[in-house]
Order: C-alpha cells, then structure tokens, then sequence
C-alpha cells in the first residue's frame, strides 16, 4: 500500500526499525574505586549549601527571563463525580407549551441576531479580546427603534443590580457605579433598579438619584419568597441562603429578579465603560476569565436574560434538586450556570452565549493583557504593558481604546480601596463620568 506523504516526515520521527542494538560489552575489567583521602574529609553541608545557591540563582534567572503559568487546584473526586461529571437532565422548560407566552422564543431563541458575541476560541493573545470587543457597533437596528425617547419605565430595558445594606454604607464609592450608568446608557430607554435588603430611600446618595431620574431609576428591597413564586423554588428552604460575603444570596437575587422582570444584571462593583444595548440581541452570562477553568469558566456579574426564560426556568430546577450550596462558595455563581449549560447541550437546545472575559472582566487575565490593577498608581508594575495618555502608563497596548471596547470593569469588590487620584481610573473612566454627565444635566 502506498503512503503519499510519508518520505515527508521528518527523519527522526520515522521509527527504527529491526532488532534494538545491544549494549557494548566494557572493554576491560572495572577497578575497585577508592574514595582520594581529600573526599573523606569532604563538609557535605557545604555542598548542600552550594547547591542550594545555584538552584536558588537557577530558580531566578529562570523566573526573569521565562514567564511561569502555575495553577494548581485540588478538586475532590467525589465533587467532580457528583457535580461535573453526572450531566442531569432539564426539567421540561423549553417543551412545546411550556414556554411562557411573555418570552418570545422564535425571536429570542431563533432569531435571527445583527451582533455575534462569540469570537470562536479563547482570546488569551495580546489584545485580541479587546480588539473583538471593538467588532460589537454602537448601536444595532433593534436598539434603534426600539419606542424612540421616553418610553414607559415598564417598557424600558430593565438594569437590575443590588446592594446588601449590611455590607458597607452606600457612599462615594458606591455611587461610581451608578454614575457609569448614567454617563454610559441611554436614559430615554433604559432604568435601573436598585435592589437591597433594606430600605435605602434615606440615603442621601440614592434620593438624589431617584429625583433625578424618575423614569429611569428606581430603589426596591427584595422579597425573596415573593420574588421565588411560581419557581421550583417556591416555598424551598433555600430561600433563606445567606452568607457574610453576599454571595449567594445575591446569587438567588439576580437570577429571581430577571425571571420576574427581564433584563440586564450589573454587580455593584463594575463600572460601565459602553452602552450594553447592542448586545441584548443575545441572552448571556460572562467568561469566569481567559484562562477558561474547566470546572468554572462561567460568572453571573454582568448577565441578560429575558423575562421567564426558560433558561432560568431550568436554572431554578437545578438548584431546587441539587446540595445546598455551600457558604461563601461560588456554587449558584458559577457551577449553576455550567451544569445548566451542559444539561442544554444535552438536550440538543443551542445554550445561552458567554461574554469573552474582557468585556465585563479585563483584571482577569494574564499580566500583559489583564487591565491594570484600578487601584494601583499608574507607576505600579502591572500597568506598565499599557500606553493611555501622555502621562502615566506607557508602552504596549491602547488602554484607553480597549476601555472604549469594553462593557465594563469588574472591580472585584475591594470596597475598602479607593481610587488613587490620577491613576488610570480617575483620568479615563471617572473623570469622563462626570463631563458626560455635566454634558447631560445631570450633575
Ligand atoms: C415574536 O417575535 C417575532 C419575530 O421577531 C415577531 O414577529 C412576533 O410578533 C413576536 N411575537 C410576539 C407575541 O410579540
């Protein structure tokens, strides 16, 4: 049989073939080996100390010149079996009738879409991600005529997002986010609800901003067993999950808040660097970061979903029949949304999208394409791969066209640091805010 291609192959990679040689025999009879009377005496600490200083040096030289990708996580087998590996079934909620006649799924789910969100592979080189990013247009024919100015507050995209009054007092800090809101999208047809878990109207940061904008912001407290009526969570102990970090109860909260309104979900710690419209063709949660963690590539910070979609029909399924979640742990943030994920393509129903990580969550990459640290001077070592504007950071990439490409920076909490004045932060995200602002009236 003929190879066509074979005489190609590199000479090495073309196995031996015949008979392994054998080892040459020693040619003559080995002498007794006797220790030299100088080795006897030989310091053996001395030596473990000077090998300790040339892998030491080694160790160095080699962290300098090379870049080291180490992560290492311990996953129990157990875990991995039960929740990775056994892919449960839905639980009926795309069936034919079952589909809530408020959720439009020949257009939502087989419409034809204007914006593609998905690049096709990860996009871990230089600033390819940014760069796709900056593919997404201003503004698509849906979003355009979409009611003209002024629509209803009820008739107006929904922006969900929620604050857990024992967490820290809204303040300076906390209103960055709402001032990126308001300096980013279109108040004719968007409105923000600000959820808590209790009464923020006194605030005086938060009554300003409902006096401002009646159409288009708005301050509610969550009622967890209202908001679960009608779900598979109806009624479930589950409800009543909390924990000190606010993690899983702000889970339940922005999954139960889409369900029962449709919209957009913002973490309180992002700021909002572009209109979000062009991308509500698509229903979407966000890349966890670009490294795609095969146990947790998926997040819940920045997510649209239509009112009762069933997908998160589904969602409330799988949580109704899974283990609790665990404190503090990212069980309803992240692992929901993957086995959610793979129980669709289980069921053949093209899943919901994933936002490239750069687009809510630039921090978490690697070093030479990861946004700058926001609390950082501009001198600090991780903004020195980015050029922005005449003074501070210098070199490599465009920052502020990547954060003109962006939809937001997830600032991963960090409540207690502020903005250090001229960083990057201030000069090309904050101090923009307030000019758009000013611009609009709104200040
Ligand atoms: C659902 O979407 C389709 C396609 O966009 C549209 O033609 C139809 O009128 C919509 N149905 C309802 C009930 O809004």
């Amino acid at each position: 049989m003929s190879r066509p291609g074979y005489e190609r192959l590199p000479m090495h990679t073309v196995p031996e073939q015949g008979p392994p040689r054998s080892r040459s025999r020693s040619r003559s009879r080995p002498q007794p080996f006797r220790i030299p009377m100088t080795l006897r005496s030989f310091d053996f600490t001395r030596l473990l100390k000077v090998i300790l200083a040339i892998s030491a040096a080694a160790i160095l030289y080699t962290f300098y010149f090379y870049e080291p990708h180490i992560e290492i996580t311990f996953y129990s087998r157990k875990w991995i079996n039960s929740e990775i590996e056994s892919v449960g079934q839905l639980a009926g909620c795309f069936d034919e009738g079952r589909i809530s006649a408020e959720y439009n799924a020949s257009r939502y789910l087989k419409g034809p879409k204007e914006v593609e969100v998905h690049a096709g592979m990860g996009m871990r080189l230089g600033m390819d991600c940014y760069e796709f990013a900056a593919t997404i247009p201003l503004s698509t024919s849906a979003n355009m005529d979409n009611g003209g100015p002024h629509l209803a507050p009820d008739e107006r995209t929904q922006y969900h997002t929620y604050w857990r009054v024992d967490l820290a007092t809204f303040s300076e800090r906390q209103e960055w986010m709402l001032k990126s809101f308001f300096a980013t999208q279109d108040h004719a047809t968007s409105r923000l609800i600000m959820w808590s878990n209790g009464d923020l109207s006194t605030n005086s940061i938060l009554a300003s901003y409902a006096h401002m904008h009646p159409n288009s912001f708005e301050m509610r407290v969550v009622n967890i067993p209202d908001l679960a009526s009608g779900t598979a969570l109806d009624g479930s102990p589950l409800l009543k999950t909390n924990d000190k970090k606010a993690w899983t109860d702000g889970d339940l909260v922005r999954l139960l808040v889409i369900w029962n309104y449709g919209g957009v979900w913002i973490d309180m710690d992002s700021l909002l660097t572009r209109d979000l419209s062009p991308l509500l063709e698509h229903e979407f949660v966000t890349q966890w970061d670009c490294y795609d963690k095969i146990y947790q590539p998926l997040n819940g910070a920045l997510m649209h979903f239509h009112k009762h979609s069933p997908y998160l029909c589904e969602a409330f399924n799988i949580m109704a029949t899974s283990a609790a979640p665990r404190a503090d742990s990212t069980d309803w943030g992240a692992l929901l949304y993957l086995k959610l994920w793979r129980r669709l393509l289980g069921a053949h129903i093209p899943p919901f999208k994933v936002l490239p990580f750069c687009f809510s969550d630039a921090r978490s990459c690697r070093l030479d394409n990861r946004l700058p640290d926001p609390f950082d001077e501009d001198d600090g070592s991780e903004a020195r791969w980015w050029r922005a504007t005449k003074d501070g950071l210098q070199e490599g990439g465009d920052l502020d066209g990547a954060l003109r490409s962006v939809f937001a920076v997830h600032l991963h909490n960090q409540w207690d640091k502020t903005f250090p004045k001229g960083g990057w932060v201030e000069r090309l995200l904050l101090k923009r805010y307030e000019e758009k602002l000013a611009e609009r009236g709104d200040l």
